[in-house]
């Protein structure tokens, strides 16, 4: 918790990888993630962290399913396995007629409500979540935030 501007996101956005600090280790289980290549870095945050954040950041060209499928996808799941998680995760957050949607055709929760669903699909070891019932109507927020 911290007020507008505090350093959350860029917190978060370090301990994610997605950024590097200035100063100071990142460490994950006993190991120097900064001794990793980028390439073996982007196959780490695939396989052990999800990610939430602030603004979603669905991909606009594809479908609620499709953006969930992505990460497993990426991570060398077959389409029919990858879609067939997607859209039990997708059921469990009271998305499963909205699947073949696209980002644009949701309403902002459930935008929000498919990046969950995307950052839970490779099972991670820790999820990141940068203000994910932001975007929530109360009772939303309560149930999946
Ligand atoms: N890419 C950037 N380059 C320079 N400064 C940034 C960048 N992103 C955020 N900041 C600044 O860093 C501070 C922390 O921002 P941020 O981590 O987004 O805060 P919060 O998420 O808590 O609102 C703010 O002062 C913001 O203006
Ligand atoms: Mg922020």
């Amino acid at each position: 918790m911290g007020a507008s501007g505090a350093g959350k996101t860029t917190l978060l956005q370090i301990l994610g990888t997605l950024d590097s600090p200035n100063s100071g280790e990142l460490m994950f289980n006993g190991k120097n993630i900064a001794d990793l290549s980028s390439k073996a870095l982007a196959r780490f945050r695939n396989e052990h962290i999800g990610f939430i954040f602030q603004f979603h950041q669905l991909l606009p060209e594809f479908t609620a399913i499709e953006n969930v499928c992505m990460p497993a996808l990426i991570g060398g799941k077959s389409m029919s396995e990858s879609k067939m998680k997607a859209l039990e995760l997708l059921d469990t957050l009271g998305l499963k007629d909205r699947a073949s949607h696209k980002p644009a055709e949701l309403s902002g929760g459930e935008q929000q409500r498919v990046a969950v669903a995307r950052s839970l699909i490779n099972s991670p070891d820790v999820i990141l979540a940068d203000e994910p019932s932001g975007n929530l109507d109360s009772k939303n927020a309560k149930e999946y935030g």
